[in-house]
Formats: structure tokens, C-alpha cells, sequence
């Protein structure tokens, strides 16, 4: 994890927030490559829920959340943790995280702590007009639920996906960006005729696991925990978490839950006209019956199976996976991350072979707005005159391909292209060099 942590400060992907001043506990900040990978992470995910499944539609909700929602919800009354205090050290820390270091007979009674943020809402503070910053995304998803069926005509089964930011207010955050305040969520809310269900959540854990082996995650390197009835979230019915081997140790990278009738029920009106299989709370506040209607059996309240996965957790994942230290000649060694291509920040860099050369640089420069315009993606022009210093930034970052522009280029119109996994060069004539590039990066 240090190495990690530190490749990622020294290149610029995550930096801890307002570090100046000390940094914020569990806030981080990406960097310019840090953003990338996270935008190339969320757009992967986006392309294989939205754009590749009809019934599959995209939302972006709001982050300040009504507190009638997360009352509904269970939030406001379960969205906690366990947390205790250490009469000898004097910290505080979730009940399951007390470090070795403290004694149990220091250790105060565990009490209820809510991880939810909150704020203040308009020019007047006087505590009634509050909101909270969302702690899942998930719940914007159902209160929009019949502004997007009716908008788009949905039947089911249908999918709401939507990536977006969340916050908890964590008693520990740590392990870099594993646990932290505020994160990003990849979430569908995928919603079923009653009966379908468990068929639906057998799928859905099966296209995560092959959707984390695209991003570079191997099936071997993850673990599914069933998480057993007495640890399941007051909604669900069943949980499945993709567990991941993180730097720090197994963890939660993804859950996938059968969240049954209880959302869409405990915000919804006339809820004894429902036929609910959910226990929920009697709604006085909601102006909205949440049914449809299907075909099969008139109007139902539809169950819904979620795969929700953190965006940091992937990151992590991915960048753990794709580190490696490979052994060169001469005793010598090379960092290489070896990212998929359609992950990596930059996708390629056109270095000049002389810094300051004008044919050269002129040349370079056209290759990069010509790559840049396939729209695949970063492509950096590289000033530096220092080959192999260039070759080793980016293996370190993972660029897939080192695009050289030289004196035999200027005779014979060919770059040399090096490949960063196999460090193989190879002549490419400029004709080619979009469809060979594209070829690579694709
Ligand atoms: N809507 C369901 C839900 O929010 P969750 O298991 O609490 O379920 C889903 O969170 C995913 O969000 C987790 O699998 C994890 O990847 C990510 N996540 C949750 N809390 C996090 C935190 N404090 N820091 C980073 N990621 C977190």
C-alpha cells in the first residue's frame, strides 16, 4: 500500500485534500492523472449499463437530500455504527476498529453513531430547515422513479443507473482512499416483477464479477460472501459482496443486494393498497403511489436488485492490480502499471526524439491532434528531448504507448512506437498510425 500511496502522490493521481493546511481526515483529492482514470473507470461502467442495455436509463439526482427521504429510508433512524471511546488514549473509534493498542476495560459502552452529514438549507439557521448531504445514491433513484417511467415509457424489467458522490461521515476512515467521507458510487437500481427476482440477483452478481475481469480485476482475485441474514441491511432480503483482495486486506469491493418492495414502498402513498412483501414505515408525506403497471399482473410494486459499487474502491483495485516491478538486465528495474488500455490517463505520448527541433516538434505535434481527434481518449505531445526518461514516467503511469518522432521519420514518414508491457518497438508509417493506434487502444 505505501508504494501505492506513494506513486500515486509523486505522479499526481491522488493527493490527501487541503494537505497544505494540514489535510481533512478521509477527504482526498485526484490529480491530473487521478481524474482520468477515474472518469475512464465511471465511463466504462456507464457504456456497459446505459449504453449497452435498452432498458437501462441514466439519472443524475441531486446530493442535498430532503430529510423525509432518508426518514423514509431507514436513515435517519439506522444508517450507523457502533462507536466507542478510549478513556486512556481518548479517541474514538467504530466498536469493529479499536486498535490493539487500547485495553477493553478502557473502552467505553458502544453507542449508536449516525454517519449521515448535515446541513443547513437557506439564509436562516435556526435548525428546522436542514438537509443531508446523501450518503447512498440509490435513493434519488426512487423518488424519481415515476418521473422516469413515465418520461420513458419504461416496463419492467427496466434499470435506473447513476454514478454520482456520497457521504458518510465515517467514525475511521482509513486505508487511503478504501474508506473515506466522501466518494463516489457506481449504482443500478434494477427493478422486477415480485417472483423474478432472485433469478435477476443470481444474474447481476454473475455480469459484475465478468464487468470487474474488462477493468483488469482477475476472477481468482475475488471472493463472493454471502452475507448472512443476521449482518443483512434492514432492506435486503439477500446481499452477495464481491470481496476483493485490497493491499490492506480482504474487503467489500461491490455489493449486490435484493432490496425487494421496500424502497419504492416506504416512499410511497396509499401504502395499503400496495400488497407490500416489506415491512415499511407508514408514509404520511409522499404524493406518489410507486407502482406500474405489468402486463402479467396489473399494477405491482416492482423488487429491486442493486449492484453498487464505490468508484475508490475500483480505483484502488485496479491500480493494485495493475503495479508491478518487473526485473530488467543489468540488475536494473522498471515500475510498470500495467493498467488496460481503455483505463489508462494517457493513452499515448509523442515525444520528439529533439527537444526544440522544429521539424521534429512540428511533426510530433500533428501526430498528437490527429490521435487526439480519434476521441479516444488523453494523448500527450512530450517535450522533454529524453527518451528513456520519458519511457520510465510513463510505464509508471501506464501509458500503453511511447510514440517517437525522429530524424528517419523526416526521410521515410515512419515513428518508432513503443509498447509499454512488452517494451517492443516497432516502425509504423503515419498512414497507418490512427488505425494501428486505435487498434491498440480499442
Ligand atoms: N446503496 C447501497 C449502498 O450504499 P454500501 O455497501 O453501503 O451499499 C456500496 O455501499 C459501495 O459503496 C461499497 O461496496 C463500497 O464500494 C462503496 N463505499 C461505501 N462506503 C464507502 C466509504 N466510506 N468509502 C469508500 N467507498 C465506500
Amino acid at each position: 500500500m505505501e508504494e501505492l500511496v506513494a506513486l500515486c502522490k509523486r505522479r499526481g493521481f491522488i493527493f490527501q485534500s487541503a494537505e497544505i493546511y494540514g489535510g481533512l481526515q478521509g477527504v482526498y483529492d485526484f490529480g491530473p492523472l487521478g481524474v482520468e482514470l477515474k472518469n475512464n473507470l465511471k465511463s466504462a461502467w456507464w457504456k456497459s449499463m446505459v449504453y449497452e442495455n435498452d432498458n437501462i436509463e441514466g439519472l443524475d439526482a441531486s446530493i442535498l437530500t430532503n430529510s423525509l427521504v432518508l426518514d423514509y429510508s431507514g436513515h435517519t433512524d439506522t444508517f450507523t455504527d457502533p462507536m466507542v471511546d478510549c478513556k486512556s488514549c481518548g479517541l474514538r473509534f467504530r466498536a469493529d476498529q479499536v486498535p490493539n493498542s487500547c485495553n477493553q476495560e478502557d473502552l467505553t459502552e458502544p453507542r449508536h453513531f449516525n454517519l449521515m452529514f448535515k446541513t443547513n438549507v437557506g439564509p436562516v439557521n435556526d435548525g428546522s430547515s436542514y438537509a443531508y448531504l446523501r450518503p447512498e445514491t440509490a435513493q434519488q433513484i426512487f423518488t424519481n422513479f415515476k418521473n422516469i417511467v413515465d418520461s420513458t415509457s419504461s416496463t419492467l424489467p427496466f434499470g435506473i443507473a447513476q454514478i454520482g458522490k456520497a457521504f458518510r461521515n465515517e467514525i475511521t476512515p482509513r486505508n487511503f482512499i478504501f474508506r473515506v467521507r466522501e466518494f463516489e458510487q457506481m449504482e443500478l437500481e434494477y427493478f422486477v416483477a415480485p417472483g423474478d427476482d432472485e433469478d435477476a440477483h443470481n444474474s447481476w452478481v454473475q455480469k459484475r464479477l465478468n464487468w470487474w475481469v474488462k477493468q483488469g480485476v482477475p476472477m481468482n482475485k475475488i471472493e463472493i460472501y454471502e452475507v448472512p441474514t443476521d449482518e443483512l441491511a434492514h432492506y435486503s432480503k439477500r446481499t452477495v459482496d464481491l470481496m476483493y483482495n485490497f493491499p490492506h486486506g480482504l474487503e467489500e469491493l461491490e455489493g449486490v443486494a435484493n432490496r425487494t418492495d421496500f424502497d419504492l414502498g416506504s416512499h410511497s402513498k396509499k401504502q395499503n393498497e400496495l400488497n407490500l412483501h416489506a415491512k415499511v414505515k407508514l408514509n404520511k408525506d409522499s404524493n406518489s403511489k410507486l407502482s406500474i403497471n405489468n402486463t402479467d399482473n396489473g399494477m405491482v410494486v416492482p423488487f429491486v436488485i442493486e449492484p453498487s459499487a464505490g468508484v475508490e474502491r475500483g480505483m484502488l483495485a485496479v491500480l493494485n492490480e495493475a503495479y508491478t516491478i518487473e526485473d530488467l538486465p543489468d540488475n536494473k528495474s522498471r515500475i510498470v502499471l500495467k493498467l488496460k488500455s481503455h483505463l489508462a490517463p494517457i493513452k499515448a505520448a509523442i515525444v520528439p526524439l529533439k527537444k526544440n527541433d522544429e521539424k521534429l516538434v512540428d511533426l510530433a505535434k500533428k501526430i498528437k491532434s490527429q490521435l487526439q481527434n480519434l476521441g479516444l481518449g488523453r494523448i500527450i505531445f512530450e517535450n522533454t528531448g529524453n527518451i528513456g526518461k520519458s519511457y520510465r514516467k510513463h510505464d509508471e503511469i501506464g501509458t500503453p504507448l511511447c510514440i517517437t518522432v525522429d530524424f528517419e521519420t523526416l526521410e521515410n514518414n515512419t515513428v518508432t512506437v513503443r509498447d509499454r508491457d512488452s517494451m517492443q518497438q516497432e516502425r509504423v508509417d503515419i498512414k497507418e498510425i490512427d488505425s494501428f493506434f486505435e487498434e491498440k487502444i480499442k
